[in-house]
């Protein structure tokens, strides 16, 4: 029988990744729009969960305005917290098993290296902190739940920022980009590909398996957000790729803090699920090559 996947959120990068990659495992989804379940209203959210048989619960869902988080924390921990602590109360230890998606911002980007799931975190921004209260809440109400820090989360859909750089070079803007904020870009089909792949494991994994827990996802490659926008002209636009200026965080003022180098480690998720993340590179082309004409073309 094929696995029931109750999702949350069907409009995000992840949440379309996740219905689209469907396809080529065994499961079938029940994916919940905003509109079906607000994670404004907790308890709303709870009575959906009721009503659906599932073997498994995904949270697509979550608020991702980081500068605007700031002067909305009330909302975004709502969102991000109290709404995800409630699915997990409400599934408790008897329910389905529960996957979370986290953030590198829960740490504060100090450490210089890679960062592990043992580290301290310490957020530098209400997202972030929201976002570990997340993790807490879900940790300390269910026995069975994965959540996987990514970072950098990438697509051919909504808002990021191979979109935005694409956008720039085709406006034939000059661009610089920051140098000074290392992490390691996701690809959202590459991570909705790797929970679809563990949803046979998750949904029977009995509490205390290595599966759950706190786990890093991103795709390997360390890299700047400068040169990171290198690297999407050079697989889109090849020798027609613009050059970009180096500029520094200070240069960019913005509401929210971000962490330096949040690097995540994936040492531990190569080690319990035996699957090593690919480089950036690769899906980077794959992205590219979905993306209308119109939007990989240098100015
Ligand atoms: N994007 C990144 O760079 C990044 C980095 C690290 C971690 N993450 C985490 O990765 C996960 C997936 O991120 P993503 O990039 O797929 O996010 P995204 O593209 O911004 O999508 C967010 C999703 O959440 C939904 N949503 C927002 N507010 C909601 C509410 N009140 N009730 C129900 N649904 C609501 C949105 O629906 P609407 O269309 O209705 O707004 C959308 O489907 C999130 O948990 C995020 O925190 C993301």
């Amino acid at each position: 029988m094929s696995v029931r996947i109750l999702q949350f959120g069907t409009t995000g990068q992840l949440a379309r990744e996740l219905l689209a990659q469907a396809k080529d495992f065994d499961v079938e989804i029940t994916a919940l729009s905003r509109a079906e379940a607000d994670f404004a209203d907790p308890q709303a959210v709870v009575r959906r969960l009721e009503a659906v048989k599932a073997d498994l619960v995904v949270l697509a869902a979550a608020y991702t305005a980081v500068d605007l988080a700031e002067s909305e924390p009330e909302l975004a921990f709502r969102i991000n917290a109290e709404t995800p602590g409630a699915i997990a109360q409400a599934l408790g230890a008897e329910g389905p098993a529960l996957v979370q998606v986290s953030t590198d911002y829960v740490f504060d980007g100090e450490k210089g290296a890679p960062y592990q799931e043992s580290d301290p975190t310490g957020p530098l921004n209400v997202y972030g902190a929201s976002k570990l209260e997340g993790e807490r809440r879900i940790l300390a109400a269910s026995p069975r739940a994965l959540i996987l820090r990514t970072s950098w989360v990438v697509s051919s859909h909504g808002k990021n920022f191979v979109k935005t750089m694409l956008r720039l070079a085709a406006e034939g803007r000059p661009i610089k980009v920051v140098d000074d904020q290392f992490g390691r870009p996701t690809a959202a089909r590459d991570l909705a590909r790797f929970i679809l792949s563990q949803a046979r494991r998750l949904a029977s994994a009995p509490a205390g398996d290595p599966a759950f827990g706190v786990h890093h996802f991103a795709n390997a490659g360390e890299v700047s957000w400068k040169g990171f926008a290198e690297g999407i002209f050079d697989v889109a636009l090849g020798a027609a790729a613009p050059s970009v200026g180096a500029s520094a965080t200070a240069d960019w003022p913005a509401p929210a803090r971000r962490p330096a180098r949040g690097t995540l480690d994936t040492g531990k998720l190569e080690r319990t699920f035996g699957v090593v993340p690919r480089h950036w590179r690769e899906p980077l082309a794959e992205i590219v090559a979905e993306l209308p004409s119109a939007e990989r073309s240098a100015a």
